[in-house]
């Protein structure tokens, strides 16, 4: 087992836990899935545009558009998720604590100006299973808060090559993104973060 660098409400982090070669493997991976599955502005049930950019890899991609979130086996344009990259599938393998592949690779794009609101990840059959996440490019604001909407919450940086989990009693914690540091990682030529969740899904 690979000890988290601190926990903050249930939440381990493990930061830098992937070297710079290995980000930038990743992210030429991800250029392949984009390529593959090109990333699309999700759109709530309300119609609103949300600021993040996402596409998927793997059986199941999560989309949101006015019939609401779900969880669909081809993407927006009809082609099926590429495969999960087996690099990514590593860091499953060794942080995950679970003994099911994901089934779902969600690839978010956030430009300099991208946010996520408070939000529970409760489309998922199986919440036993934990919900992994992977930073690459600028660093991120992460809030984190309660079971229910509302009450008190914290934030920490989530910073490119750190790996984070909702798991066991944080698994529905409420969550979200308030901001993203401009300029603070050189990985991405043109800036942003790239976020990576796994999940099990059926
Ligand atoms: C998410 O909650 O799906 C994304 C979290 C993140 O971008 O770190
Ligand atoms: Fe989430």
């Amino acid at each position: 087992m690979t000890l988290p660098t601190f926990s903050v409400r249930g939440v381990p982090v493990w930061k830098a836990f992937l070297s710079p070669e290995q980000q930038s493997r990743l992210v030429l991976d991800l250029r392949e899935v984009v390529r593959q599955a090109p990333l699309f502005h999700p759109v709530t049930m309300r119609g609103k545009e949300m600021s993040v950019r996402m596409t998927s890899a793997g059986q199941y991609g999560w989309v949101s558009d006015r019939r609401g979130y779900r969880y669909e086996q081809v993407h927006p344009a009809g082609m099926e998720w590429p495969p999960i990259p087996d690099a990514v599938l590593e860091v499953w393998r060794t942080l995950s604590g679970y003994d099911r592949d994901p089934q779902s690779c969600l690839v978010n794009f956030y430009d300099a100006s991208a946010r996520m609101g408070l939000h529970q990840d409760r489309d998922e059959a199986d919440f036993s299973a934990p919900v992994l996440s992977i930073s690459l490019g600028d660093a991120a604001l992460f809030r984190v808060g309660n079971a229910e909407r509302g009450g008190s919450t914290e934030s920490f940086w989530l910073e490119s090559g750190d790996v984070m989990a909702l798991t066991g009693e944080s698994r529905l914690l409420f969550h979200g993104v308030d901001r993203i540091r401009a300029g603070s990682s050189s990985l991405l030529p043109k800036g942003g973060r790239i976020n990576v969740t796994l999940r099990v899904v059926t």
